[in-house]
């Protein structure tokens, strides 16, 4: 597994605008959509292209296409929906599989309460989006899910990532990569990112 820490200035600038506390939910929400985007078009640069042709207005004209790249985007709920139309905007014509993974406090395992998957998910590239990889568990779960289902092109985007998030999914799945916007010192006690965002599904949501 890789994982990269996007240095694009644009993501800097505005995880910077994100981290302030007193930001309203609707500038968070667009934030964490624009910087999706960035990292969307980072994790997209290694797609293959072909040739082919089209009707120009002198003539053919030899163009370039992405090649039968079929593409599921992979909201972990809720707070993965903030990210989603941010993906979308670059690959519009991805199909979104739903996972909710909620902690059970009793077993402190992840358990999935939703899963409603793309069809033929065993032939599509799988773009998991997490704005928080915390912990791990949720992430760890969800690529399971994904790998029983077939999948075997599994990338994730997150907007803030702790080192213990990054070394639990790097041991539990080598084989995904993990484009993240900022890469932040560790966890607290309460599984919180330091310094990170706060709760991101809550400054979504609007619901803190
Ligand atoms: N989930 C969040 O929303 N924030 C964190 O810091 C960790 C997990």
């Amino acid at each position: 597994m890789a994982i990269y820490e996007i240095q694009h200035p644009l993501v800097k600038h505005k995880m910077g605008l994100m981290r302030k506390a007193e930001l309203s939910t609707k500038s968070f929400r667009e934030l964490a959509q624009e910087v999706a985007t960035l990292l969307t078009y980072e994790a997209t640069k290694d797609f293959e292209l072909e040739h082919t042709s089209v009707e120009g207005w002198c003539g053919k004209v030899v163009v370039q296409k992405i090649a039968g790249k079929k593409v599921t985007v992979v909201p972990i709920l809720r707070a993965g929906i903030g990210m989603l139309d941010g993906v979308l905007a670059l690959i519009p014509g991805a199909k979104v599989s739903a996972v909710g993974i909620a902690r059970n406090e009793e077993t402190l395992q992840a358990d999935t309460y939703l899963k409603k998957l793309a069809g033929e998910i065993d032939q599509r590239m799988a773009i998991i989006i997490d704005p928080m990889l915390a912990t791990g568990g949720s992430l760890i779960a969800t690529i399971d899910m994904l790998k029983a289902a077939g999948c075997k092109d599994i990338r994730a985007l997150t907007l803030v990532s702790a080192p213990e998030g990054i070394a639990k999914v790097t041991t539990a799945h080598p084989d995904v990569d993990i484009y993240t916007a900022a890469i932040d010192q560790c966890l607290n006690e309460d599984g919180y990112i330091i310094p990170g965002l706060g709760d991101a599904g809550d400054r979504l949501f609007g619901t803190r």
